[in-house]
């Protein structure tokens, strides 16, 4: 009697139903009136007594398999006749969603074309940097309070100081260490400053500074340099402004405002009704720079400038928070990319 058990539960386990018919076949070969559950239930009075107990619950097993596999696949039969049926072939598809681009890819993007246009490669370094790149090549004085741990977010202190970088001049540096003028590049990067987080100020940001050495450069080329990269980036009208500025790095410095495109210089709250937006900083190499990184000062001079992509972006796009950029919300990462 138990090999008999055995033999169906094994055939239950074989047989295959692809379809309502096979279902019903099922069905009718081990759970009808006269299947094989009912055939072997019927044969449990010639069983002896004392195994009666066990072969009866071994064939109540026995039908609750077959049972569940008809139930299990009756519903699964059901269902998906249900999805052939509700196949409606007019409806419209889902479709993909489509990426957009971070609005300080696009800006970083722009400012790079912009400045390739005229002959700039683009260079790229290390974001962790050590003092030197960071700082004494640049002619920081040793006591300099931006070396501060205000201002710098320090990895190593002492002898092997390393840092993250404050700046990409530190590329600018590396470049300069590594070739030799006439020099045409701009590096753009992200960069961290040890700065609470708010609307305005952010632990790191992004930066894109430019460097042009040759022979014979002068203040002017690095005026008309400027003036063609803001008209540009925010149209033909755009006009800048300079005015006196110090970094250890350049001398004379300055910091470029640009005519606010906002309220065409009439005077707006971006603009603090003064007409114009402060967007980079810049000036002549400082020859101890130039020195520092392998180049003869006699010979060679050259002009460098910096600017905040965030700034650029906020300008661009009337973005007020800068905490907006890193913090990935899909509805404002999306409106940056017509046709989405
Ligand atoms: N490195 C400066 C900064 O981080 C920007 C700058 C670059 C200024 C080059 C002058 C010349 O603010």
């Amino acid at each position: 009697m138990k090999d008999l058990i055995l033999n169906v539960q094994n055939e239950i386990a074989a047989f295959a139903i692809t379809d309502n018919q096979s279902l019903e076949a099922f069905r009718i070969y081990f759970l009808g009136s006269k299947g094989k559950t009912k055939e072997l239930f019927g044969e449990l009075k010639s069983v002896p007594n004392e195994q009666k107990k066990e072969v009866g619950q071994q064939l109540n097993e026995l039908r609750k398999t077959a049972e569940d596999k008809f139930e299990l696949f009756k519903e699964s039969l059901a269902s998906s006749q249900e999805d052939a049926n509700s196949l409606d072939l007019s409806r419209p598809g889902d479709s993909d969603e489509i990426g957009a681009r971070h609005p300080l890819s696009l800006v970083r993007s722009e400012i790079i074309e912009i400045f390739s246009r005229i002959g700039y490669t683009v260079s790229e370094g290390p974001e962790i940097e050590d003092d030197w790149h960071n700082f004494s090549a640049l002619n920081f004085p040793p006591e300099h309070p931006a070396r501060d741990m205000q201002d710098t977010f320090f990895i190593e202190k002492g002898e092997n100081e390393m840092a993250l970088r404050t700046h990409t001049s530190s590329v600018q540096v590396r470049v300069m260490e590594n070739s030799t003028p006439p020099i045409r590049t701009i590096s753009p990067g992200r960069v961290y400053r040890n700065e609470a987080i708010s609307a305005r100020a952010h632990c790191f940001f992004h930066q894109v500074e430019g460097l042009y050495i040759d022979k014979n450069v002068s203040f002017a080329d690095l005026k008309q340099t400027l003036l063609y990269f803001a008209q540009e980036l925010f149209g033909d009208k755009a006009q800048i402004r300079m005015r006196p500025s110090y970094f250890p790095f350049t001398e004379p410095s300055a910091e470029v405002d640009v005519s606010c495109t906002i309220c065409n210089s009439k005077g707006c709250n971006v603009c603090k009704y003064s007409g114009w937006l402060e967007i980079l900083g810049c000036g002549m190499v400082d020859p101890n720079v130039l020195e520092a990184c392998g180049i003869d000062s006699k010979v060679y001079s050259g002009f460098a400038f910096g600017m905040g992509i965030e700034r650029i972006a906020q300008l661009k796009y009337k973005v007020n928070d800068l905490r907006l950029y890193s913090e990935n919300d899909v509805r404002f990462l999306k409106q940056f990319t017509p046709g989405i």
